[in-house]
């Protein structure tokens, strides 16, 4: 082995490990990136100056595989980044599936390894290209019942891997493949679409295992380090965004749970205030201090740009001070809002986490809560049979005044009724997030 192979994959490692650490902030996101970027570029460069990796075939694949990103990459909405991440994820489980296929084609004893990487390989495959049309919206979102089918299939395929350690061979290796192809897919068809960010953060991990899976198969230190990074980034990602919901991971895997609710469940005898946006912007600027709480429906309506800037007529017109509350789990990716609103220009330091502001809405004049529901839904904290129960909610009914602006009084992912639209201090804002700032703003800027 040349000297500047385990040189180059220990400097990747490392740029990869400093990768995942920047990312864990908004702030170094950017250098995180960049550091990871230079660990692909190095890792790269030197397999392909390597005895075993320079050949074109690698240049034209890797080339291709390149294009491919850069133009997903540019081209994906902020809203449809978890459907892509999903089909990345499941293309690393075809790669693992390739790798343990061409090692049984070369005619390397079958190993445990080997059988790892293919099953975890095929499962994150398949598994993935059902989440991403259940996201993408081919498929529809509802949970399906396939649980007795999956079980059948995961004791079939057991007995096949031990028939394919045991005696390895091509045709021994299609009929696993087969089988765990269609383990992954009945896997994930029980799962509710609005239950697919875990599942996709399960995949991603099962992605890095089956990576490190077969570096062993390859004798690839790389691919053992950087697999058990992901592998172990994405476990605990997985559990921090399960525990942010109070679900267990086993509740989401089992499924069931999330599936298209979008029925508004109004209770016969309470009425909810509607309210219009120059009502909401004189409200605003007459404020001390105003809270913005964005949700998913923010995200949607693609209203982050606008938002800054009621904020910031907010605050230089009317000297009102202005921040925004961000939950663990708003929107439906980790750091969801986070990035969009990095994205519109709002300052770090105007952004706080649930538990450093929570107390703060009993002090505030207005709490603006835009495309948000379940994370202010007070159930979570005194109905023991929701679903949401035991999840932690910001206190927006603490502020004088909430404005809740979405298009209906229908719930959100959870599916469970919001009591909050009711409050004597909840003035509803009907209409799309982006077009009901956008009216606020044009009021404040003529008032
Ligand atoms: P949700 O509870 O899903 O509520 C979003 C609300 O946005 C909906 O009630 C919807 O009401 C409204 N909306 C949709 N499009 C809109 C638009 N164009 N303009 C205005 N409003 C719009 O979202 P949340 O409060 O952000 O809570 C997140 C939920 O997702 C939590 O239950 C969390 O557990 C779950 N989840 C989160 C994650 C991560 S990691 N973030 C992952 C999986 C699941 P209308 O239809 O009435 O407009």
């Amino acid at each position: 082995m040349p000297w500047f192979l385990p040189v180059s994959y220990i400097a990747a490692a490392v740029l990869f490990i400093l990768a995942i650490r920047g990312l864990a902030s908004p702030r170094t996101a950017r250098a995180g990136n960049a550091l990871g970027m230079l660990g692909m570029l190095t890792a790269v460069t030197a397999t392909l100056f390597s005895p075993a990796g320079g050949s074109w075939w690698a240049v034209a694949a890797i080339a291709s595989g390149g294009l491919i990103g850069t133009c997903s990459g540019l081209k994906v909405r902020m809203t449809a980044l978890p459907q892509m991440v999903a089909a990345f994820n499941g293309f690393g489980g075809l790669a693992a599936m390739l790798v343990a296929l061409s090692e049984v084609s070369n005619g390397s004893p079958a190993r445990f390894d080997n059988a790892l990487g293919l099953i975890v390989g095929g499962v994150t495959f398949t598994g993935s290209l059902v989440a991403f049309a259940k996201l993408q919206g081919i498929l529809s979102g509802k949970p399906r019942p396939t649980h007795l089918a999956a079980l059948t299939v995961l004791i079939a395929a057991s007995v096949l891997t031990g028939q394919f350690i045991r005696q390895g061979g091509l045709e021994i290796f299609w009929i696993l493949a087969a089988a765990i192809a269609l383990l992954g897919i009945l896997l994930v068809l029980p799962i509710g679409g609005a239950d697919m960010p875990v599942v996709i953060s399960v995949l991603n991990s099962c992605s890095g295992w089956a990576a490190a899976a077969i570096g062993f198969s390859l004798n690839n230190m790389l691919l053992v380090i950087t697999g058990a990074i992901i592998g172990a980034a994405g476990t605990i990602l997985s559990y921090i965004m399960a525990k942010a919901m109070n679900r267990s991971l086993i509740n989401i895997l089992l499924g069931g749970f999330g599936g298209e609710t979008k029925a508004a469940l109004r209770s016969e005898n309470r009425t909810a205030k509607a309210g219009n946006p120059q009502d909401a912007a004189f409200i605003m600027e007459n404020a001390n201090k105003v809270i913005i709480v964005p949700g998913y429906g923010m995200a949607v309506a693609q209203a982050q740009h606008v938002l800054q800037k009621m904020a910031q007529d907010l605050r230089q017109i009317y000297n009102v001070e202005v921040k925004y509350a961000i939950h663990p789990v708003a929107g439906r990716m980790p750091g969801h809002m986070n990035v969009l609103l990095a994205e519109a220009g709002v300052p770090y330091e105007d952004v706080f986490e649930l538990h450093d502001i929570n107390r703060e809405f009993a002090s505030t004049d207005v709490a603006y809560v835009i495309g948000a529901n379940d994370i202010t839904n007070p159930l979570a904290q005194t109905d023991p049979s929701s679903p949401i129960y035991g999840m932690p909610v910001l206190d927006v009914a603490k502020a004088k005044t909430v404005f809740f602006v979405k298009r209906s009084l229908g719930s959100g992912y959870s599916g469970v009724e919001n009591p909050l639209f009711y409050a004597d201090n909840t003035i509803m804002l009907y209409g799309d997030a982006k077009q009901i700032t956008e009216q606020i703003v044009n009021a404040l800027e003529k008032n």
